[in-house]
Order: C-alpha cells, then structure tokens, then sequence
C-alpha cells in the first residue's frame, strides 16, 4: 500500500517537473482561478461544526483550494449544546448555560483560544472563596468528603483517607489520556473509522466496561471508586460508575488546568466560524438531503417563518446527534448510524442573596458553612450495581456558587450569589426553599407542585430553566459511529458514545475536515495521474 500511495506520489512529482513551462506555484494559482469551489454545507453550529469549518478553511487555504463554506444552524445563536445566558439579563453577568469548563490537554479549544484571541481563565476564578471548604460530596445524609480546593490531585488529604487509590487512579487517567492523544497525530489522525483507531490506539478495554469494573480491574478501591470519582462521573455526565463506561470514567479524572473562555465558551465557536468565512444561516432548519445523478447533493433548509430552500452542495457535513436532526436522506445512507439514549438534564440557574443553608445538609454548629460546590454521590450499600442510573437519595447531581453579582435595583447595593443546580427532574419550590432555608410557614401554596418561579423575587431574585439532551448514556461498547455515512456525506456524532465533550466533538469537526480534504487530493491526484484505480481507502489509512 505504501508502494502505490509512494508510486503516486511520484507521478505527480513527474507530473509537476514536466508540464513545460508550468512550475508548481503557476499550476497552483491555475488551480485557484479556474477550478470551482468546492461547496460544503455544514449542518450545526456547535463546537464539531463550527471547528470543521475552521480546519477546512486553514487545509484549503494552505494549498489555495477554493471553497465555499455554508453553514445552517435552527437555533438564533452560535455554539450548540454551549451557550450563556445572563443574570438579571444584565451582559455584564454572563453565565455558562451548557457546557462549562474544558481543559490544558483540550489541545483544539486551547489552541483555537489561542489563535483567536480570547481571554482564558481559571473555571473557578469567579467563586466567592468566602468558605475554606470549597467542594463537598453530599451522600444525601452527609458530607463523605470536603476538600479545600476543587483539584483532585490535592493529595494530602486524599491519600489520608484513601490510601494509593488516588495516586493509582492517577496514573491510570494519565495512561488512559496518553492514548487518546496518539488520536490527534499522524499516524491515527485523520481517522476513517473510530472503532479502529480506538482500538489501534488500545482504548477498547476502557470503552468495553463499566467504570466499576474498570477500577476495580485496575485496583483502585471501591471507596475513592464511590466517593470521588463517582461524584465526578455524576456532576459531568449524570451517570453512576456501573453505567458509564471505563474511559469516560477516567475523562472525569482528567480536570488539570480547568478553565472557561471570559464572558462565554461559545466564542471559540463564533470566532472559528469567523475565521474560517463561513455564510453563516442562522434560524434555518436543515431537513433533507437528496443526491442527485452527478453525485452532488440537494439541501432542503427552512429557514424559520418562511418557505423552504434548496440548494445543491458537493459535501454535506452532519454536526450534531443526527437521531436529533430531523433529516431525512434520498436515498437513505449507507451507514446509518444507531440510535442513542441521552440523559435528559435539568439545568436551573438562579440568584439569591441568601448562602446554602447548612440545615439542609445536617451541619451543625454557629459558623458551619457548607462547600461552595456540593457534588453527590450514592451511600455506601445502594451501590452502583443496584441503582445504576439512579441520582440516589441525595435527589440531585451537584449544586455549584458561581459568582457574586450586585442586584440591580437594591439600595442599598445588596450582593447575591449565583448558582446552578443539575437535576434529574424539575425543581420545586420546597428544594429551593430547603437549599436556601428558607422557612417554610409563610407559604401556603402547595409547595411540592410549585415550582422555583413561584418564590418570592425576595428570595429568588432571577432564574433560568433549561432542559437539555446533553450527552448520551454511556454504555460499554466496542463501535462507534463511522464519519463517513454516504459519499460526500459525513457525520461528526459518533465520538459522542466514546467522549463526549467540547474538544472531543471539535476534534471530530477537524477530523472530518481533514479526511474530506485527503479525500479532494485523492480525486485531484487521480485524473491528474490519468489512473482510475486508485483506491481511496488506500489514502484515507494513511
Ligand atoms: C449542561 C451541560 C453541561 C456540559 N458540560 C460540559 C463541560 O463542562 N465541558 C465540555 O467539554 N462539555 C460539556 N458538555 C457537553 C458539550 O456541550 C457537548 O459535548 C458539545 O458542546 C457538543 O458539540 P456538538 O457541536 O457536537 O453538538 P451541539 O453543540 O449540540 O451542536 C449541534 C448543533 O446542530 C444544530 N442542529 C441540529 N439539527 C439541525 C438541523 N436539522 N438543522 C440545523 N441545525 C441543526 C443544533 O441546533 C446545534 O446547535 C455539557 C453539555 C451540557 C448540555
Ligand atoms: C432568528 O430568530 C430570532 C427569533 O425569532 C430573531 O430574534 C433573530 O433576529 C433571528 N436571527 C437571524 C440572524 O435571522
Ligand atoms: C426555528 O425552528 C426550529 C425548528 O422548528 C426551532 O428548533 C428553533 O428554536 C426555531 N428558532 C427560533 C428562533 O424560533
Ligand atoms: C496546538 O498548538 C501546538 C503549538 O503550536 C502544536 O504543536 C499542536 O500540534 C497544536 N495541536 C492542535 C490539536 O491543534
Ligand atoms: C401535585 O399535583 C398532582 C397532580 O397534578 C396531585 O396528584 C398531587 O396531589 C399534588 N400534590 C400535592 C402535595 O398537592
């Protein structure tokens, strides 16, 4: 294989030396001006589309191929499953609505931070600080364990408690996170198949089992297992360690240098769509893609309160949960993807001036104050095997403090915190109540069946609801979607039943880049070379 590819490769080499009077720079700029855009329709504006917009346009500007980048997105905004909403719809109090940190190995989103110029910082840089205790694991009937600062790898305490899992599960993730990064390089990237680069890359025993079994394999003890890496498997994906699989378990470990994009992750969406000159359509559904005798492709978009559009592209790339996209193919794709189960998360922002209250979390004593951040987890006993979907009797996947803000129309200037609760199911008003302790005389509505907006603004000074799909249920598997579903048609979801993350759907976006990109060479190469057997997939294992 590497023969024919290198055989090619000096034909085009002869090719280039010998057309007479033609350097390589000449034919490159013929080939700008003459040959036609390659017309690529992007569907989704999150983090895979956006990113796959912004690799197509630096591999096509690199080699002076012309393209045209179209990108359609039904929602009124840019950045999927993360966007911001305000505090008092004040722009001043931007507020992470979906996802929320990402971190130094995120080498996509940091790099693009980098190039596009924003602002990075620390995920915790805006919290209060006015407790010691920072971050708490609530078992529903007590803290099991509170550590001062939000990083894991602050030892001393852990391996008073612990022992060597920590520092087992520390090597682990790192083992772990070492062989999914081979993914980002040559020789795995870009990669055809994800089941076989996973596998090529030995990540199929941490895919293949259950977090529970995965530690237990690799000796970690089922105390830290239960107590602080379940705690963190529920606040990032709302699943327990006998659910979710071995490597998005270890995912969870992986939180060095967490950090936030200043006033909004969604920029690096936005300043990558920016940058890559995409027509960005915004309000426009897509909802069916046809292809047509030349092998081109009919996209059927329609744009919110007004008729349907079409219009003919040569790729069409899919970026987002296609299960979720509502399209409809003619004919239907050769590799249809399966459908995947996702966790239904409730999100409640909401500001108040008053602190948790550390009544209702059994604290006793005139200056106990709860942690900042309260993560959950199960009881010992009501473990993973028994309730493995379950939120458990704490009834809840974490509460957080984000910040401080000043309410807008208190005089005196009164200070009110922020925060956000991820829930299985809706609030009521009693949580809230309870959260906050407040007294519950005062009210006589029925409380169970009210909800967070039927508080007094006294006490609930701005809220914000939000129901997402944001990951799948991750289940232990061995495949994963394939990026390529038909000719000319590609899909970015699949990594999301392997990782699934901001970095890991951008890389997804790149790597569909990448592979259309070899894909147009290929092509190129053959009706230069005049040699109608070359077999694409022999490039694409490149
Ligand atoms: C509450 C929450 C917390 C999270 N926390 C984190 C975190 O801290 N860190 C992290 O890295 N990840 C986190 N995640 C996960 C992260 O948000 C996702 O993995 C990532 O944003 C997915 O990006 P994507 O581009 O693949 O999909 P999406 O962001 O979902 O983008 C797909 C886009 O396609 C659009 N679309 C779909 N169908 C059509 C159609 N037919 N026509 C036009 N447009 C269409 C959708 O409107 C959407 O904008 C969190 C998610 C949520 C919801
Ligand atoms: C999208 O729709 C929203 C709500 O209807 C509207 O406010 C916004 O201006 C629209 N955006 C674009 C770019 O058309
Ligand atoms: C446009 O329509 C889509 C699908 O019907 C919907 O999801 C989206 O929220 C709408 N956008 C606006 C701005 O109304
Ligand atoms: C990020 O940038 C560094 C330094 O320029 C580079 O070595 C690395 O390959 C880049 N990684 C990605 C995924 O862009
Ligand atoms: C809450 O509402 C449900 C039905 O809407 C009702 O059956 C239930 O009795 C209500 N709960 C209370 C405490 O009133």
């Amino acid at each position: 294989m590497a023969f024919i590819v290198n055989f090619l490769l000096w034909i085009w080499t002869i090719a280039l030396c010998c057309i007479p009077h033609t350097g390589a720079d000449e034919l490159s700029h013929t080939q700008s001006s003459d040959v036609v855009p390659k017309r690529v329709a992007i569907i989704g504006a999150g983090a895979a589309g956006s990113s796959a917009a912004y690799s197509l346009r630096k591999y096509a500007d690199t080699s002076s191929t012309p393209i045209e980048i179209t990108v359609f997105e039904r929602a009124p905004y840019i950045g999927g499953r993360s966007t911001t909403v305000n505090v008092f719809d004040d722009a001043a109090y931007p507020v992470e609505l979906g996802a929320s940190i990402f971190v130094e190995i995120n080498y996509n989103l940091m790099n693009a931070s980098r190039e596009l110029g924003l602002l990075v910082s620390s995920a915790s840089h805006a919290r209060p600080k006015e407790t010691d205790d920072s971050l708490g694991i609530w078992d529903g009937n007590e803290f099991v364990f509170v550590l001062q600062n939000t990083n894991w790898w602050n030892l001393g305490k852990l391996l008073w408690r612990y022992g060597w899992a920590p520092i087992r599960t520390q090597s682990l993730m790192k083992k772990t996170v070492g062989k999914f990064l081979r993914l980002y390089e040559e020789p795995m990237f870009p990669f055809r198949s994800l089941t076989a680069a996973a596998a090529a890359v030995g990540l199929l025993d941490a895919t293949s089992t259950p977090g529970s079994v995965f530690l237990t394999e690799n000796n970690i003890s089922p105390d830290f297992s239960r107590e602080i890496i379940q705690a963190s498997t529920r606040v990032n994906y709302g699943q327990n360690l006998g659910l979710i699989h071995g490597l998005e378990s270890m995912v969870c470990m992986a939180t060095d240098g967490a950090v936030a994009i200043k006033g909004g992750n969604w920029q690096i969406f936005h300043g990558m769509l920016k940058s890559a000159r995409a027509d960005i359509r915004l309000n426009h559904t897509a909802t069916s893609v046809q292809r047509n005798r030349d092998n081109t492709l009919t996209l059927t978009t329609k744009p919110n309160g007004s008729k349907k559009e079409k219009q003919v592209f040569d790729e069409v790339v899919i970026a987002g949960p296609l299960q979720d996209a509502g399209l409809t193919f003619t004919p239907s794709v050769e590799k249809q993807p399966d459908e995947i189960p996702y966790v239904t998360l409730h999100v409640t922002l909401f500001s108040s001036p008053h602190k948790i209250s550390p009544r209702f979390f059994n604290l006793k004593g005139a200056n106990a104050q709860p942690p900042e951040t309260i993560l959950t987890s199960l009881p010992k006993g009501l473990d993973t095997g028994s309730d493995k979907a379950g939120v458990g009797p704490a009834g809840f996947w974490s509460i957080s403090t984000l910040r401080t803000v000043d309410h807008p129309h208190a005089s005196p200037a009164e200070k009110h915190y922020v925060y956000k609760v991820f829930s299985p199911e809706r609030l009521n008003a009693d949580f809230v109540k309870g959260i906050l302790g407040l007294d519950d005389t005062s009210d006589a509505k029925d409380s169970v069946n009210s909800t967070i907006g039927d508080l007094p603004k006294q006490d609930v000074s701005w809220y914000h609801e939000k129901i997402w799909q944001p990951y799948p249920f991750l289940y232990p598997r061995v495949t994963f979607e394939e990026s390529l579903l038909s000719p000319n048609i590609w899909y970015t979801g699949g990594i999301e039943s392997f990782i699934s993350t901001m970095e890991t759907s951008a890389l997804m976006g790149k790597n569909v880049a990448a592979l259309m990109f070899q894909s147009w060479q290929n092509q190129h190469e053959t009706t230069v070379g005049d040699d109608p057997v070359v077999d694409p997939e022999a490039r694409m294992e490149l």
